[in-house]
């Protein structure tokens, strides 16, 4: 078990409707140790990837990009969301459905910050259905860059996201795959 799969069983609480509540360390507040684990851990996993720059989404993204933005002396871009956008030829668009929030995020980019010359690790916190990733790689797609890589923190396996990804050919390397969770009895098993 790792560093991640160890803080989640010990300070993550299963909520109803199969969400991790990751408050402490990741969703609220954020906590150095596990955001050293997650960098070295991406760093480990993409060393032989190139990568000239970091797409994430808005909120929880941000931190992990940063920080392995850091570490790897890249810049980091990340997808701004909107409940409503005017199609327009300064930004790429595309739209990500939230099964969590049940709503339809309109999410874009402004054209600047990405272009046909970039390697893109796309990273996030949460893989769930894959809506946000798709909406990256949409948005990568549009500006012609290169996607080189996908890095998760927690991937929720009984979900549908991972599983699309792979089969896409993506490179997807996820930190902690939880295979089950459960509500009743509060336990948690991750993938091997
Ligand atoms: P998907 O993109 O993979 O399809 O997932 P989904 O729409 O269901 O996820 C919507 C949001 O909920 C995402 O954050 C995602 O990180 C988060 N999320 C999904 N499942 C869980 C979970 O079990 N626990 C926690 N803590 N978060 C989960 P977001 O709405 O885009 O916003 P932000 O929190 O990054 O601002
Ligand atoms: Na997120
Ligand atoms: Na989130």
């Amino acid at each position: 078990m790792n560093y991640l799969e160890q803080k989640i069983l010990q300070e993550c609480e299963v909520r109803p409707g199969n969400i991790l509540k990751i408050d402490s360390f990741l969703n609220h507040q954020i906590q150095m140790d596990v955001m050293r684990f997650i960098t070295l851990e991406f760093k480990r996993r993409f060393a032989d990837t190139k990568i000239t720059k970091i797409l994430t989404i808005e909120a929880s993204g941000i931190a992990i990009a940063t920080m392995l933005g850091n570490s790897l002396d890249v810049p980091v871009v990340f997808a701004k969301k909107s409940q409503t956008l005017n199609s327009s030829d300064d930004k790429y668009m595309s739209h990500a459905y939230s099964f969590t929030h049940k709503k339809q995020n309109m999410v874009f980019v402004s054209a600047p910050y990405l272009s046909a010359s970039d390697h893109l690790l796309i990273v996030d916190d949460f893989l769930a259905e894959g809506e946000a990733v798709h909406a990256l790689i949409d948005i990568a797609r549009q500006a012609g860059a290169t996607i080189t890589g996908i890095g998760i923190a927690v991937e929720k396996g009984n979900q549908n996201g991972g599983r699309i990804l792979r089969e896409e050919g993506y490179h997807l390397e996820s930190l902690a795959i939880i295979e089950e969770m459960n509500y009743e009895t509060q336990t948690i098993k991750f993938r091997e």
